[in-house]
């Protein structure tokens, strides 16, 4: 596999969306990097952009061909060759008719193939005499694409670092087009994860984050018998060289006992729980198909708080998912007054294509759902600030991940995921301090280090 081998070039990656797609993009850029591509931080300095999209909903969608008409302009009062590559979930979904509706674009793939990155590349490479090559590969591949990108863990993006685990989705809720994106649930085995995890210890990552569509439904079979659970591949985790592991995004109904129980016994293992309900109505939950309902729900958390009484609870929120009537909805203010998040994220219902709430009927208007929204995002934001509040005057773990804006000023998180502000000095990047909280945020913390 080769590009015009030894040429110097620029690379751009753009990202939206989940951090399954910033993790890609890592990745991508690390694959570009052994082939003579250096990161640019302007669209107008690169030979290559990758816009590395997501498709959840349809303003995120919407985003890129904006982003695309931005880059028309750019390409054209260029002297370069910019190549111009979609990647990521609307590639996947949209494949050739990305091309169709924006000719600017010379390459389309999809999560699943952006390893064979180098091969594409090469593919499309305008050859003398020959008309430049534009290329779809929206194909599922046969090969394992992380075996494929072994050993290329280089650079450290951040002291908190991605980890990949376990890709695509099962579940099909009615709403949700990753199961179409990101094909079927496949978890990563535990040696090759394992591995990553030591190349980015040894580049300097304090704390790992496991990312998955479903993380906690991670496994390793043999066969049918299970022979390994997401609690024993964090624990083996926990006793490499690390100070914290994150772990997102759950489902409840992957949710057991033994997880809740690792939030109490291993000490690594962070006090968050990010764990999307969606709806507090049981016929809505049922319409979603997400197979439990709003006490199931409520159960869990309340038995994570049993084996961990501080932990952070997070969540996502849909509004006016087809059918939803107000009672409905109340169910849904009801279960956040219950269930009280640290923090939440709250969207409004979009129709995808393909997906089967898309062809329901009883869709709801845009009016009530922005004003649901609002309700909803009102209340968890008082959450939030009453979370934060009740840190003042105490004395916690802080990771200090980056220098902060303005002189001598750092940037942390709290082991439940607040931003943290603070004085000091960059040489304390990396370290985890004890650290006062003066004052308070609706999103943050200020604090002293001690
Ligand atoms: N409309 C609105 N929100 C959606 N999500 C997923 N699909 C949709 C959709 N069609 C939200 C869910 C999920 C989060 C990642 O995005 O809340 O948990
Ligand atoms: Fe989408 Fe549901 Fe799978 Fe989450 S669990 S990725 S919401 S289908």
């Amino acid at each position: 596999m080769q590009i015009s081998q030894d040429k110097k070039r620029n690379l751009f990656i753009k990202s939206y969306g989940c951090q399954m797609n910033e993790y890609d993009s890592e990745r991508m850029t690390e694959i570009l990097e052994k082939h003579n591509y250096s990161s640019v931080d302007e669209p107008n300095q690169a030979d290559l952009i990758i816009l590395n999209t997501c498709h959840i909903r349809e303003k995120a969608a919407e985003k890129i061909y904006s982003e695309l008409g931005r880059l028309k302009k750019i390409n054209s009062n260029s002297e370069r060759d910019i190549k111009v590559a979609v990647a990521g979930c609307v590639g996947q979904a949209e494949g050739h008719e990305i091309i169709k509706r924006s000719p600017i674009v010379d390459l389309v793939f999809g999560p699943l193939t952006y390893h064979q990155l180098p091969e594409m590349l090469e593919e499309i490479e305008s050859k003398p005499g020959f008309p430049n090559k534009k290329l779809v590969n929206i194909d599922v591949p046969d090969e394992d694409k992380f075996l494929e990108l072994k050993g290329s863990r280089k650079n450290l993006k951040s002291i908190s670092s991605l980890l990949s685990i376990q890709e695509g989705c099962d579940k099909f809720c009615s709403f949700c087009v990753v199961p179409y994106t990101r094909g079927v649930e496949i978890s990563r085995p535990a040696k090759q994860i394992i591995s990553e995890a030591k190349e980015l210890i040894g580049i300097g990552a304090k704390e790992i984050i496991l990312l998955g569509q479903n993380v906690n439904a991670w496994s390793q079979s043999n066969g049918s018998d299970i022979d390994m659970t997401f609690p024993q591949l964090i624990k083996e985790i926990s006793e490499l060289n690390i100070d914290r592991i994150r772990y997102i995004t759950s489902h409840p109904k992957d949710m057991t006992e033994e997880l809740m129980k690792s939030h109490k016994n291993i000490k690594k293992l962070q006090p968050y729980l990010h764990l999307p309900v969606q709806s507090g109505s049981d016929k809505i939950l049922k319409e979603m198909n997400r197979n439990y309902t709003s006490q199931e729900y409520k159960d869990i958390i309340y038995k994570a708080r049993e084996y961990r009484p501080d932990i952070a609870i997070s969540g996502d929120f849909i509004v006016g998912f087809p059918g939803e009537t107000d009672d409905d909805f109340e169910s849904t203010l009801d279960i956040v007054e219950k269930v009280k998040y640290a923090h939440a994220y709250s969207f409004k219902y979009s129709p995808r294509p393909g997906t089967p709430a898309a062809l329901k009927e009883d869709q709801i208007d845009e009016e009530v759902k922005s004003s649901r929204l609002k309700t909803l995002q009102e209340l968890i934001k008082q959450q939030t600030r009453d979370f934060n509040s009740s840190f003042l005057e105490r004395e916690i773990d802080v990771l200090i991940e980056k220098k902060g804006i303005g002189e001598n000023r750092l940037t942390g998180r709290s082991s439940y995921l607040q931003p943290v502000h603070m004085s000091g000095d960059a040489s304390l990047i990396g370290e985890n301090l004890k650290v006062k909280i003066i004052k308070t945020r609706d999103n943050s913390l200020e604090g002293i280090i001690l």
